[in-house]
């Protein structure tokens, strides 16, 4: 395939709102995945916390492919008998009581904010504005990006919908604060993953549960990222043994086919009746085909564990480059939990240092220019988290000059 004729076509064909790309992928398998050319790269993106069973599992492409034979849509005019199974799953894992299935995190956190609001509304409040913390990522759509703490996402798109307040992460004072008789939710990720893998702490979580309770708020994670075995936990609101009212999937949900879920504990979700909310391709046979398969791979292959036992894996290999000779410096700390790893140098060239790892055939991730994102699929092996950390530690040396 002609690469130059490629790029051409991309600028020339799609919303120029990404980079024009410099690598082209042709297929996947595992924790590898092949560009146009035949060369191989490890994948440590994994299509940004998406690919958590790894590319293409048989168990999961086999299911797709048969349900595409048989039905690949029919709205939610009719029912299907795999949203049904999809939602006793997920609530049985996680404890809640009510799912709504959307097609990505975007969506999923508008339904989260619309039930706040709804919620609210059934209850005789005023509340209806909803607190998120600076630095955090909820999504691109006007509400989620209004939500997104990050003002560089919404520049240029005022007037925002009202009633959004950011607040200092991790700050209980500030949250302690800004929470009033106006709220209605707060919302927030355990691990900021866009903003550059930073981890709630656990007195800041509690408070949050804290201040909702007395004050009649409801609590949203955002569990985009962070959900699916993607910390070690199933979920990472189990590290710290508290439980919100609302929690939100996507991501690695549908191994890559695209779904959002909500799920809402039977007190909130009841405030929705019919016509209240829906979406055409939310829950469709395909998507809970993919979520279905996807969670059975996770369970067969123990991926919530490996994750754990491979993410402890890598945070050590990689503190222990920071702190070894061969780092040349450039690395200041290693945060995050499970599979969901940042890496923070101590110079702003995160973006070059991704580029140099994925010439030598390793994809990572760049957040800013400080951070490096090592969000590898959940079945990866210590065999490629070797050859993951010892490319890293060649890109060190060159990045560094020596
Ligand atoms: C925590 C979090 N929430 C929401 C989103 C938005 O998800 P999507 O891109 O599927 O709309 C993301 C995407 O990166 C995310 O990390």
């Amino acid at each position: 395939m002609d690469e130059k004729q490629l790029k051409n076509d991309f600028d020339a064909n799609i919303l120029g709102v990404f980079n024009t790309p410099s690598i082209w992928l042709d297929k996947g398998k595992g924790a590898t995945v092949w560009d146009i050319n035949g060369k191989r790269y490890l994948d440590f993106i994994a299509g940004i916390a998406v690919c958590g069973t790894g590319h293409c599992h048989p168990n999961v492409t086999g299911p797709l492919c048969e349900q595409a034979k048989q039905l690949i849509h029919c709205s939610n005019l009719y029912g299907i008998p795999k949203e049904v199974e999809l939602a006793k799953r997920l609530c049985n894992i996680s404890g809640f009581d009510k799912a709504f299935f959307s097609n990505s995190g975007a969506e999923a956190n508008e339904t989260a904010i619309k039930l706040a609001r709804k919620w609210a509304h059934v209850h005789g409040k005023k509340h209806f504005e909803v607190i998120t913390a600076k630095n955090s990522f909820h999504g691109r759509t006007l509400v989620t990006v209004t939500a997104t703490g990050q003002p560089k996402y919404q520049k240029g798109f005022g007037p925002r919908p009202a009633g959004f307040h950011h607040v200092p992460y991790n700050d209980v004072e500030a949250l302690k604060e800004t929470v009033c008789d106006r709220t209605a939710a707060v919302m927030l990720e355990l691990i900021q993953g866009e903003g550059g893998i930073i981890p709630a702490s656990q007195e800041y979580v509690n408070c949050a549960r804290d201040i909702c309770n007395d004050t009649g708020t409801l609590l949203i994670f955002d569990e985009v990222q962070t959900g699916m075995g993607r910390t070690g936990k199933f979920f990472a609101f189990e590290h710290f043994g508290i439980r919100p009212d609302i929690i939100t999937l996507a991501k690695a949900l549908g191994s890559g086919f695209p779904i959002g879920a909500t799920l809402a504990t039977d007190d909130v979700a009841r405030v929705f009746s019919p016509g209240d909310h829906g979406s055409t391709f939310g829950g469709n046979p395909l998507a809970c085909t993919a979520a279905l398969a996807t969670l059975d791979v996770i369970k067969d292959e123990g991926l919530v564990e490996n994750s754990a036992k491979m993410g402890a894996y890598l945070s050590d290999a990689m503190r222990l480059l920071a702190a070894s000779e061969e780092s040349y410096d450039c690395i200041e700390s290693i945060r995050g939990k499970g599979l969901l790893v940042g890496v923070s140098f101590t110079r702003p060239f995160a973006s070059s240092f991704k580029d140099a790892c994925a010439e030598k055939g390793l994809l990572v991730g760049s957040i800013g220019e400080f951070v490096m994102r090592l969000v590898p699929p959940l079945m990866i092996s210590k065999e490629q988290i070797d050859e993951a950390v010892d490319t890293i530690k060649d890109v060190c040396r060159i990045m560094t000059q020596h």
